[in-house]
């Protein structure tokens, strides 16, 4: 018997930063949209202790020690339900490898829903999105899907309305980002200015509710994409070529490196998308719809 949970990627529409706390964390406004590209976790009995294997064009990028957020996840849920961590987890990775769309956060939520199936620990919901705040900032949102505001470092959630699809086209950068050091980077351009506090932009939200790609086109921002951008300046030409094939907005998902590229509908977004994979500014392209589910038992 083994349990298998599908978890979406994420796209921010909105990512306002504050200044560094003194824990190094920074306050967020952070507006999640999860899109349809998926991790699937798979929860399998196991003898003897907690292994985790991983298939997929970027499975050799994953670790499978216990830095891995799935692990991670397992160990957590046993520890405060006093049994052994036996499981092993299979992640079907389709979320690119430290790329800004919270592909370890999916797994983390993924493998957590799985283990308490698996377990039989019947946790309730809070106590789940409580584990899930531990193992990261994004974890929480990938549990639960949809669209939502995320405040503090990001993981205090408050859902937001959708009132119709958004076509995404998500541009594959060659190499990763890591997020402290695109945060870092934030830090070091943030030197000797006045940060405002973090706030959801009223027609961030508009949009959502409404359904409207244009003007969510013209509301969405990113604090971070000058500094993913500092760090990996050839971002700058695949923007350039999403925004020159059509794309009604281009930005940087969340610390990067992939672009997110926001079409009219289902078509231009294949438009975009076949411009881009013949642009060269990237590895591989893919094209996905928003909002999708949360984590969900299959
Ligand atoms: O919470 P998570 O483990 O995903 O965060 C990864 C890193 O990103 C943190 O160690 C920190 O450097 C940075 N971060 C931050 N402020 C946030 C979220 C993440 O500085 N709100």
């Amino acid at each position: 018997m083994s349990v298998t949970v599908r978890v979406p990627a994420k796209v921010n529409v909105q990512l306002a930063v504050g200044a560094a706390r003194p824990d190094g964390f920074h306050d967020l406004a952070n507006v999640f949209l999860a899109v349809s590209l998926y991790d699937e976790v798979t929860a399998a009995p196991a003898a003897d202790g907690l292994r985790v294997t991983c298939e997929g064009p970027d499975a050799a990028e994953v670790p499978l020690d216990r830095t891995n957020l799935a692990a991670r996840a397992a160990l957590a849920l046993a520890e405060r339900y006093g049994r052994a961590p036996d499981v092993h987890l299979h992640i079907a990775k389709d979320i690119p490898v430290a790329g800004g769309m919270a592909g370890g956060s999916a797994d983390g939520a993924g493998a957590l829903l799985a283990c308490d199936a698996l377990w039989g620990t019947g946790a309730p919901r809070d106590e789940l999105l409580a584990i899930c705040a531990e193992l990261g900032s994004d974890v929480p949102f990938s549990l639960v899907g949809g669209a939502a505001l995320g405040t503090g470092r990001g993981e205090r959630l408050t859902a937001l309305e959708v009132g119709g699809e958004f076509h995404w086209v998500f541009a594959l950068a060659a190499r990763g980002l890591s997020t402290p050091a695109v945060f870092r980077e934030f830090d070091r351009l943030a030197e000797g200015r006045a940060i405002p506090e973090p706030a959801a932009d009223q027609a961030v939200l508009d949009a959502l509710a409404k359904g409207d790609p244009t003007a969510l086109a013209v509301a969405l921002t990113n604090d971070l994409q000058p500094a993913a951008l500092s760090l990996f300046p050839e971002l700058g030409d695949t923007l350039a070529a999403g925004r020159a094939a059509g794309a009604l907005a281009a930005l940087v998902s969340g610390s990067g490196p992939t672009t997110a590229f926001l079409a009219t509908d289902a078509g231009a977004a294949s438009d975009i998308a076949g411009v881009l994979r013949a642009s060269g500014t990237c590895r591989d392209v893919r094209t996905a719809v928003g909002a999708a589910a949360g984590a969900t038992v299959l």
